[in-house]
């Protein structure tokens, strides 16, 4: 059996062979790309917690489990996050499925849901909830919850639901569980849904903002009696108003307009984004999802509705942080081969680096059981196996790069580079102070059979050179923690610093692996050039160490 040392080296040689100088690289790149030495105006300074995620209503007691059986795989991966980040990532419970969820007291299981498949093959459009539901909430030690409560759903029944469910709601997330309250999960969408529409196309944005105004209401006087504390003015916060996008049928800046905070019970701006949709036609890894640009666009969209609110006259005008309460790469719950490729992974890492680069302070990753782009899968299926799936690298890759944001946390600057192929983000520390540097390489190389290479085709490698400013201390040492696999496409084998996350090694625990090259050291030259080699489709972080 080879030694460690002789095993490493072996694939060192394999990831980056010798033959790859003969291969042309992109002309187009400059000789060395320029960092400010002082944080450059309109840097993005990431909330706590900020790589989060959101889980799917229904699926919530798979990821979860319940008080007999809590799922510790799923907490084991939150913990790795929150080692990273100093806090679990927060977990919003809602989704599609919030609003088809109807309280029945008498129900003695957690949920029953029913598919009609004829609307969606992955998750029960009819679901009754008990009691036991609630428990899923006391199973991660340390976490803060969003409870997504219905609004979609409106008969009289509905709405009697909705009120017997809150003190189960609120009993559960007492005692430091609880972030913030949502009320109804992409209401632009209730008139026109794909899923079935559950308002009148009448129905606009004044009308939306009377109804939240109204159960916003209901809900705080259910809540006064089991709950007095988080009835009270200061706990009581929603997230709102969770749109799936400015060009759906309810404008997002006329609700602020309508008087949507009137209460000044809300505390954050929430927004969804999907970068396209599993069914869109001509939607590819390279030119969908390993493209710079196709994010850039997505997000721009998204800071344009900040920046309309934030033009709104002082008395309208939110002044409230704006974050993306759910997101993913392709709506429609992903599409295999796309959505849960290490592709997937890189494109995951540039996106949410670019929301945090533009100000959009925390991103609420979307799963469900079996869903494409999920990050793990929490229980077996017939579907999918219990695992750790290939975005959830470029999620542990995310948090490594912005460190601990509990005291101190950095701005962050997107680098421009002049291929969409690829992206760089520099930090900040606090102080001012360039602190890492990050390269995610997007241009597609296969590992697998299907791809138009022959086998020994060997993985092109890009070579980055970055002008530092002075005041980093030239001559240095530069560590570097690679994310890698064999290919973009790739769904297995996935690694961050030479750790695997493995459901099947140590139930999600880091394990170092033997067969990854990590520890790798590079010097800034005396001239303050760091030149670094970047294999196509991975990514590396470089900790100046500040
Ligand atoms: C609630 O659940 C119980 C027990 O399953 C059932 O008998 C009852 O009809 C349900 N109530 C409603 C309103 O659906
Ligand atoms: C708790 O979870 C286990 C495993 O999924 C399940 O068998 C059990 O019925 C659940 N308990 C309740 C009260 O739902
Ligand atoms: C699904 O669609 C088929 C064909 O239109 C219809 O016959 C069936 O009743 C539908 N099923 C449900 C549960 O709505
Ligand atoms: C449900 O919404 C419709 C359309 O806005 C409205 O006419 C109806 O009164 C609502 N029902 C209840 C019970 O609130
Ligand atoms: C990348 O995305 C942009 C914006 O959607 C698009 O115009 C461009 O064609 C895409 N690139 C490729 C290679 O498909
Ligand atoms: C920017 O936001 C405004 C206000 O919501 C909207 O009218 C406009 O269409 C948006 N533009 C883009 C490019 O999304
Ligand atoms: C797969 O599991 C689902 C949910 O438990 C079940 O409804 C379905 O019949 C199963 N399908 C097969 C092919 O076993
Ligand atoms: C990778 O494989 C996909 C699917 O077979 C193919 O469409 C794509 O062109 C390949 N890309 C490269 C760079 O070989
Ligand atoms: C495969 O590679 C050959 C040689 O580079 C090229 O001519 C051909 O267009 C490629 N086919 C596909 C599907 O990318
Ligand atoms: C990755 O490539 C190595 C070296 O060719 C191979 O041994 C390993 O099985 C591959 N991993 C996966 C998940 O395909
Ligand atoms: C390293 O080993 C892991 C676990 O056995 C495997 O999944 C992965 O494909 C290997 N990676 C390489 C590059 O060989």
């Amino acid at each position: 059996m080879a030694s460690h040392l002789s095993l490493a080296f072996y694939l060192f040689a394999a990831v980056f062979p010798s033959s790859a100088t003969a291969l042309t690289r992109p002309p187009r790149r400059p000789s060395a790309i320029p960092v400010q030495a002082t944080v450059p105006s309109g840097a993005g300074v990431p909330f706590k917690s900020f790589l989060s995620y959101s889980i799917e209503f229904s699926s919530f007691p798979d990821f979860a489990g319940n008080l007999s059986s809590p799922n510790v795989f799923s907490n084991n991966l939150l913990n790795n996050l929150g080692d990273l980040a100093g806090t679990k990532p927060y977990i919003r419970v809602g989704g599609n499925t919030q609003d088809y969820a109807i309280f029945n007291s008498s129900l003695d299981v957690a949920s029953i849901g029913i598919l009609n498949t004829n609307i969606s093959s992955d998750y029960p459009t009819t679901l009754t909830i008990g009691i036991p539901y609630f428990e899923s909430y006391h199973t991660w030690p340390d976490t803060k919850f969003v409870h997504g409560f219905n609004l979609g759903r409106n008969s009289t029944a509905a709405r009697q639901a909705l009120i017997e469910s809150v003190p189960y709601a609120c009993e559960a997330l007492q005692d430091g569980k609880l972030l913030y309250w949502e009320l109804g999960n992409e209401p632009d969408l209730y008139k026109t849904s794909a899923q079935g529409p559950v308002r009148p196309p009448s129905w606009d944005e004044q009308d939306y903002v009377d109804e939240w105004l109204h159960w916003t209401r209901e809900i705080r006087k259910a809540m006064r009696q089991p709950c007095p504390q988080l009835a009270s003015w200061n706990d009581y916060k929603y997230y709102a108003p969770s749109f799936a996008g400015s060009s759906n049928s309810l404008d997002p800046i006329e609700t602020w307009e309508d008087g949507l905070d009137s209460d000044k019970d809300i505390a954050v701006i929430t927004s969804h984004n999907y970068i396209s949709g599993a069914e869109v036609p001509g939607v590819t890894l390279q030119g969908t999802l390993m493209n710079h640009t196709s994010n850039v666009i997505s997000v721009r969209k998204q800071t344009n509705e900040s920046r309309h609110l934030a033009a709104l006259p002082d008395h309208l005008e939110p002044n409230l942080p704006f974050i993306l309460g759910e997101h993913n790469s392709l709506y429609n719950q992903g599409r295999p081969g796309l959505s849960n490729t290490f592709g997937a992974t890189l494109w995951g890492v540039d996106f949410n680096l670019y929301c945090a680069a533009n100000n959009i302070r925390r991103v609420h990753m979307h799963q469900g059981t079996n869903y494409r782009y999920q990050s793990w899968q929490p229980i077996d299926t017939n579907k999918t196996n219990k695992g750790t799936k290939a975005p959830y690298y470029g999620n542990i890759a995310v948090a490594a790069f912005l460190g601990d944001l509990t005291k101190s946390p950095p701005s962050v600057v997107n680098l421009p580079l002049p291929s969409e192929q690829e992206s760089a983000y520099a930090t900040y520390t606090s102080s001012g102070k360039l602190s890492k540097l990050m390269v995610i390489n997007l241009m597609e190389y296969n590992a697998t059979a299907g791809n138009n290479y022959t086998n020994d085709y060997p993985r092109p490698i890009e070579r980055y050179t970055f002008q530092l400013p002075s005041d980093v201390g030239f001559a240095k040492s530069v560590k570097l923690q690679r994310l890698m696999a064999n290919g973009s496409d790739a769904i297995t084998g996935v690694s961050f610093d030479g750790y695997s996350y493995n459901y099947e090694l140590e139930n999600g625990k880091p394990v170092t692996l033997h067969n990854v090259t990590r520890g790798e050291v590079l010097q800034i030259d005396g001239g303050g050039r760091l030149c670094v080699d970047v294999p196509r489709s991975s990514a590396v972080i470089l900790d100046l160490g500040c």
